[in-house]
């Protein structure tokens, strides 16, 4: 059979390397786990409660496309709670993880070769996904010299200019954030340019100084996705959701009718719940805290001086330029040396990050105390020889 062009997208380079890690796993290795953004700890238990209560009373069928009412209430009230921000619970659709919004999202939003600007270094997906629909995924640079933060005068300088952005703060890789005056500046320029915004919100709770700020509070006439997978730790039960213009619902939800018809029935029920543990989410994020102190002091000793230092999320982005121009076999050479999985940097850079690789501080804090030291001694062994 003809493979589509259109399939030929770039491999999503973490999921490769946690392959690459099952294998070796599958070989009888212990591999320690810094490659993925995924949360050590488990969904609490009265999620755990509700689903197993489920299982065994409820027919767990479809739900009707935008998610169950509770579920999309409770979202609402969410914005209420932590942003006192009024938010329609019309206006929220509930969607398979982020990742499925963001389908919805270019989908709504764009035409076939229209052209969007994505953050490099950035998730990788928003260009691969775009790649995938036809559109255009146009890389606009961002280093610590503007703190990885895209600008309007960045935007500005794209010709022919781009139908739509899309960012996330705290990023990813960098775990760089937005103040509240830089957000806002850059909402206004798309607002005043007609391109579409779309803000990636799924780090917003995991910060260690000021808390993040939603795109919502300056306009509601753009997209905002997040997810049950970091903050809320509910990586696999893969649930997120949208917040859109009330224009945008109902093409929204003939999308989700066509292409999935609803979301995780289990999953819904399960996140309802999950809002009223924030207690236990917000005791996670000093934890993440000390990992990154830990994690961000042995890499120093170890000489990698040029690491970002985030404000947020759970990553440090490393430049490696003085060790390798190949940070894929850099990163192979670890994970088969030490078994510790770490990601390259081309996943988020395909050029610059030849020379830059990805630390997750996201798992428990014995596998990131053991991976760090590891890596450590590696790296200083690099250097003698
Ligand atoms: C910035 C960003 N957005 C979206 C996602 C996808 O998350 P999910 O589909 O689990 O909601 C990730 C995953 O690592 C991410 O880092």
């Amino acid at each position: 059979m003809v493979i589509s062009q259109r399939s030929d997208v770039a491999a999503f380079v973490v999921m490769d390397v946690m392959q690459a890690a099952a294998d070796l796993e599958s070989q009888g290795h212990k591999v320690l786990h810094m490659e993925i953004g995924q949360p050590g700890t488990p969904a609490p238990d009265n999620v755990l409660n509700v689903a197993k209560e489920a299982l065994d009373t409820d027919k767990l069928g479809y739900t009707v496309a935008l998610g169950i009412p509770e579920l999309r209430q409770a979202i609402s009230q969410h914005y209420a709670d932590r942003y006192e921000l009024e938010v329609d619970p019309q206006c929220v659709v509930v969607t398979p993880g982020s990742s499925g919004g963001f389908i919805l999202s270019f989908l709504t939003c764009f035409e076939k070769g229209d052209r969007v600007a994505v953050p490099a270094p950035g998730y990788p997906c928003y260009r691969n996904i775009l790649k995938s629909l036809d559109l255009d995924a146009v890389d606009v640079e961002i280093s610590p010299d503007n703190d990885y933060l895209l600008m309007p005068c960045d935007l500005e300088k794209l010709d022919p200019p781009v139908k739509g952005v899309i960012v996330s703060s705290p990023g990813n890789p960098t775990g760089s954030m937005y103040s509240e005056e830089q957000l806002k500046e850059l909402v206004e320029y798309c607002q005043a340019n007609d391109i579409a915004f779309i803000s990636d919100e799924i780090y917003h709770g995991i910060s260690f100084g000021k808390p993040a700020v939603s795109a919502l509070q300056f306009s509601q006439d753009l997209i905002v996705v997040n997810s049950f997978s970091k903050y809320f730790t509910m990586t696999g039960w893969r649930i997120g959701w949208l917040v859109v213009p009330k224009e945008m619902v109902r093409p929204m939800e003939r999308l989700i009718q066509n292409l999935l018809i609803s979301t995780t029935t289990l999953s819904q029920l399960g996140a309802v719940e999950a809002f009223k543990c924030y207690d236990e989410f917000d005791g996670y994020v000093g934890q993440y805290k000390a990992k990154r102190d830990l994690l961000y002091k042995r890499l120093t000793e170890a000489g990698l001086n040029k690491i970002s230092s985030p404000d947020g999320a759970f990553y440090l982005y490393a430049d490696i330029s003085h060790l390798t121009d190949d940070s894929v076999a850099f990163c192979q050479r670890i994970l088969n040396e030490i078994h510790v999985a770490v990601t390259p940097g081309v996943d988020f850079d395909p050029v610059r990050g030849k020379q830059t690789m990805r630390f997750s501080y996201a798992a428990d804090m014995d596998t990131i105390d053991e991976a760090s030291k590891r890596l450590k001694t590696w790296f200083m062994a690099l250097k003698i020889t």
